[in-house]
C-alpha cells in the first residue's frame, strides 16, 4: 500500500438467508437447575468447580427482555437449551408447566423474529439418570428419545431447527475420560468409547422421534472443534505429531462428524487451536495472546474447523453454532469476530455451505467448572443486579447481522 492512503475498506455480503444469532443454555443463564448433575458436580469437594451456578441470569424469568433486546440490536436467530431435569424430573413423570414454558420462550423468539434453535441436551443431564449409569448406560439413550419426542410434540410449531445434542464430545471426554465433568470419571478410552456409542445411538434414535413428530425441521447436533496444530523440529516429528493429532481427532470429534453425513446440518463450535507434539497436546505457543479462558486468541481456527466439517461429514450443510471469546477488552472481542468472519467469507467463496453464525454467549453468564469469571457475553450482566449492559461488540456484530454484511 502506498505511504500515505487510506487502506481500502472493502464491504463483503453474507448469502441470502444467512442467520446472525447469538446462544446460551438452561443451566448457565436459567439459574435454579438443581435437579440435574452438574448442580451436585457444583457442590461435590475436590470436582474442580469454582464456584456453585446458583441464580445464574435469571434468565428463566427475564427471557423476554433479553429476546427483546436481542432483536433490538439486528439479530435474527437465537439458540437456547431445554433442561431435561426441569421438563421430566423423574423417571416418566413429565411436567407440563415446564414445556408451557419452553413453548412460550419459543414463541416470543419467533413473535421477536428470531429463529428458534433449541438444543435438547446441553452438558445437564438429570439426577434420576446420572444415578441409573447416564451415558454410560445404553438404556439413557431410549429415556433421552423418549424425552425428546415428548417436548417436540409440544414445541415443534414453534421451533426453526433441532439441536439433539451441544457437544456430545464435551460431555463423553470431560465426564468418563478426563474426569473435569460429571461423573467425573477418569477412565480408560475403552469407557470413552462406549460413552460416544450411547450418544450415537441417541442421536440416532432422537433424530428418528423428532422427524416422527415434524420431518421438516432441520436437524443436527453440535461439536466442540479445535484447529490441530502439529509441532516437530524434524519433518519426521512433524509427520508423527500428524499422526498423533489424527488419533486424537478420532475419538474426539471424527466417531460424531461421520454420524453428521446423514444429518441436515453440523453445529460447528470453534474457539481455537491444539497445538500437537508427536506425543500428544503441548500447550500454548511462548509470545501468543491468550484469552481469560487460557486458550489462545486463534480466531483463523473457525475457518479450518469448518473445512474439516465440511470434508469429513462429505458436505453436510454448517451452522456455525458457537464461537467467541471470553475477554474484559470489548476491543479484542471485535477483532476475534471480525477475524472469524473473515474465515467464514473464505469458506463461504470455496462453495462452503455455512448457513449461519452464531456467536457465544448472548450473556456473560455461568461457563461451567470456572464460574462467573470468562465474560464471554455481547451483553454484560452485574451480578449482584442482573442488570444487562451492551457492550459495543453487541452493536458492531448486530449491524453486520441488519446488514448481513461486513466491512473489512
Ligand atoms: C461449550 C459449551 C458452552 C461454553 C462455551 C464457552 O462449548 O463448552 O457449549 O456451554 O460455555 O463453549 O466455553
Amino acid at each position: 500500500m502506498l505511504a500515505g492512503t487510506v487502506p481500502r475498506m472493502t464491504t463483503r455480503a453474507f448469502p441470502d438467508g444467512f442467520r446472525w444469532g447469538t446462544a446460551t443454555a438452561a443451566h448457565q443463564v436459567e439459574g435454579g437447575n438443581w435437579n440435574n448433575d452438574w448442580w451436585e458436580w457444583e457442590h461435590t469437594p475436590g470436582s474442580g468447580c469454582k464456584e456453585p451456578s446458583g441464580d445464574a441470569c435469571e434468565q428463566y424469568t427475564r427471557y423476554p427482555q433479553d429476546l427483546e433486546l436481542l432483536a433490538g440490536l439486528g439479530f435474527n436467530s437465537y439458540r437456547f437449551s431445554i433442561e431435561w431435569s426441569r421438563v421430566e424430573p423423574e423417571d416418566g413423570e413429565f411436567s407440563k408447566a415446564a414445556l408451557d414454558h419452553y413453548k412460550r420462550v419459543c414463541a416470543t423468539c419467533l413473535e421477536q423474529g428470531l429463529d428458534a434453535t433449541v438444543t435438547l441436551h446441553h452438558f445437564t443431564t438429570p439426577r434420576w439418570v446420572a444415578k441409573m449409569g447416564g451415558w454410560a448406560e445404553p438404556a439413557t439413550a431410549d429415556l433421552f428419545a423418549r424425552f425428546a419426542e415428548r417436548v417436540a410434540e409440544h414445541l415443534a410449531d414453534v421451533t426453526t431447527r433441532w439441536c439433539t445434542f451441544n457437544e456430545p464430545n464435551m460431555v463423553a471426554t470431560g465426564g468418563y475420560l478426563a474426569g473435569q465433568f460429571p461423573p467425573g470419571i477418569r477412565g480408560e478410552r475403552a469407557l470413552r468409547r462406549k460413552v460416544n456409542d450411547v450418544f450415537v445411538d441417541a442421536h440416532h434414535k432422537t433424530v428418528a422421534a423428532l422427524k416422527s413428530v415434524r420431518a421438516d425441521i432441520p436437524t443436527g447436533l453440535t461439536l466442540a472443534m479445535q484447529q490441530m496444530w502439529p509441532v516437530g523440529d524434524t519433518p519426521e516429528r512433524v509427520q508423527a505429531a500428524n499422526e498423533r493429532a489424527a488419533r486424537i481427532l478420532d475419538g474426539l470429534e471424527d466417531v460424531f462428524l461421520r454420524v453428521a453425513v446423514d444429518d441436515d446440518y453440523i453445529g460447528v463450535q470453534t474457539y481455537s487451536r491444539m497445538r500437537v507434539g508427536p506425543e500428544g497436546a503441548i500447550g500454548n505457543e511462548e509470545g501468543v495472546e491468550t484469552t481469560i479462558m487460557g486458550y489462545e486468541f486463534w480466531p483463523e481456527s473457525l475457518e479450518a474447523t469448518i473445512r474439516r466439517a465440511w470434508d469429513v461429514t462429505n458436505h453436510t450443510p454448517i451452522v456455525v453454532t458457537e464461537n467467541g471469546i471470553a475477554a474484559t477488552d470489548d476491543t479484542r472481542r471485535v477483532e476475534y469476530v471480525r477475524r472469524a468472519l473473515r474465515g467464514v467469507l473464505a469458506c463461504l467463496d470455496d462453495g462452503i455451505d455455512v448457513r449461519g453464525y452464531t456467536y457465544w454467549s448472548l450473556l456473560d453468564n455461568f461457563e461451567w467448572a470456572h464460574g462467573y469469571g470468562p465474560t464471554f457475553g455481547l451483553v454484560g450482566v452485574d451480578r449482584t443486579t442482573q442488570e444487562r449492559t451492551v457492550k459495543p461488540s453487541a452493536r458492531w456484530l448486530g449491524a453486520i447481522a441488519r446488514a448481513n454484511a461486513i466491512d473489512l
